[in-house]
């Protein structure tokens, strides 16, 4: 060849080597989102989004799951009081349903996380019954929560025990099988203080259980108890401690209202058993999953033995679930969730006194002082998600009836 033609060639070969480089540096860099490699999830993602931007007025919501019109494509399901196709419309005369608890106020919060907390699940996501190691929980969401009660600094887990159930309400039956005389459930007595939540009273006062009601009726009583503690408690508030004494004395320390969204923390608990659940830290009620801490190692494998007889373990889609939701939450050490959670608790509690200031018949729990919070380091108010509600007046012997005048259904 010669020289000249030499150099076009060398010229072209070079040309052609910087066009596929700037290319090849633009794929890697440039467009990384637009990442033409994705296949099997542009489906699902499309879908997802779909039926995310159905319009539901901020009153509802449409699901992929769920209630969908005669042509076959989800509509939104509206929050209760609210109908219509986009959920503008008020049901005139609605009762408030207000005889339990869901905690939907972080629904927003989601929404604008939607990016970092969405999962993925393939079809062949975790099909074993056993992770790879062999066992039931995951290790890194085990991790996860260590850290989660490390930097909320709620709760000592150090060279504690972790157990994962369907929400604390399947751990409640592990710990108190497991807390029992010979693992027998009647052969001790249960007790928590009144008021508590109507869950705990649906699985303590059942037939599995000698439920023996009020723990202050049993102050001086002698033989094994065990005492379900809840803190703050569902419906008062009211930080809570033990009360009954003695070595055949076990505790049971519901915390599932234990954070900063709540209450002001002002130390973390370091008790024997601690129950915690995505419920009421995330709002996830629905992905039904919350976790125990145990201090005594044979307390521990009685309650993982009881989780494996009855669920074989919680289910692997809601462990990554958490896991995602947790890594959101742990992202800015918690401050983006909380803020949102407490901001929002307290302004439903300033238009709520408000309202209840206006009336003499009904007035609604005393609170604690303000009490320094160890997360926000500043002095806190508690913020509750129940109201304690009282009839003032002698003749409203029934106020569940007063409450019904004013469209409110309670706790019978
Ligand atoms: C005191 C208390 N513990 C636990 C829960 C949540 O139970 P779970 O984790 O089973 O959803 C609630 C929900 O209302 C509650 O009020």
């Amino acid at each position: 060849m010669k020289p000249k033609a030499q150099i076009t060639m060398f010229t072209v070969v070079l040309g052609v080597s910087i066009v596929l480089n700037f290319f090849s540096f633009g794929r890697l860099y440039l467009n990384s989102d637009d990442d033409p490699d994705l296949t099997w999830t542009e489906d699902a993602a499309e879908e997802a989004e779909a039926v995310a931007s159905i319009k539901c007025s901020g009153h509802g919501m449409a699901f992929l799951d769920g209630l969908v019109s005669v042509e076959g494509k989800p509509v939104c399901e509206c929050h209760a009081c609210y109908t219509g196709p986009d959920c503008a419309g008020v049901i005139q005369g609605c009762f408030i349903e207000a005889d339990s608890g869901d905690p939907m106020f972080l629904e927003p919060f989601w929404m604008q996380h939607a990016s970092g907390s969405t999962i993925v699940l393939a079809p062949w996501h975790r099909m074993s019954y056993d992770l790879g190691d062999g066992s039931l929980i995951s290790k890194e969401l085990e991790t996860r929560i260590h850290k989660l009660h490390e930097i909320t600094k709620n709760a000592n887990t150090d060279g504690k025990y972790i157990v994962f159930g369907a929400g604390s309400t399947q751990l409640l039956n592990a710990a108190v099988h497991a807390l029992s005389v010979d693992n027998d459930p009647a052969a001790s007595r249960v007790v928590a203080s009144t008021p508590h939540y109507p869950g705990a009273d649906r699985i303590l006062d059942s037939d599995n259980y000698d439920f023996n009601g009020d723990t202050y009726t049993h102050k001086n009583d002698i033989g094994n108890f065990i005492e379900f503690v809840t803190s703050p408690d569902n419906p008062d508030g009211q930080l809570r401690k033990g009360i009954l004494e003695g070595s055949n004395v076990k505790r049971i320390h519901d915390f599932a209202y234990y954070w900063p969204h709540y209450t002001a923390i002002p130390y973390p608990t370091d008790e024997d058993l601690m129950l915690f659940t995505l419920s009421t830290l995330t709002g996830h009620g629905g992905s039904r999953f919350g976790w125990a801490i145990v201090k005594d190692k044979a307390v521990y494998e009685d309650m993982l033995k009881y989780m494996s007889l009855s669920t074989y373990g919680v289910s692997k889609e809601t462990q990554l679930r958490a896991l995602k939701l947790l890594d959101v939450v742990i992202a800015t050490a918690g401050r983006e969730m909380f803020d949102f959670g407490y901001s929002t608790m307290k302004e439903r509690w300033g238009k709520f006194s408000k309202v209840l200031s206006m009336s003499k018949r009904i007035s609604c729990q005393q609170f604690d002082p303000l009490r320094f919070c160890n997360y926000f380091q500043e002095l806190k108010g508690p913020t509750p998600p129940f109201v304690w509600l009282k009839c003032e007046r002698e003749e409203d012997v029934d106020c569940n009836a007063v409450l019904k005048l004013v469209n409110m259904i309670d706790w019978p």
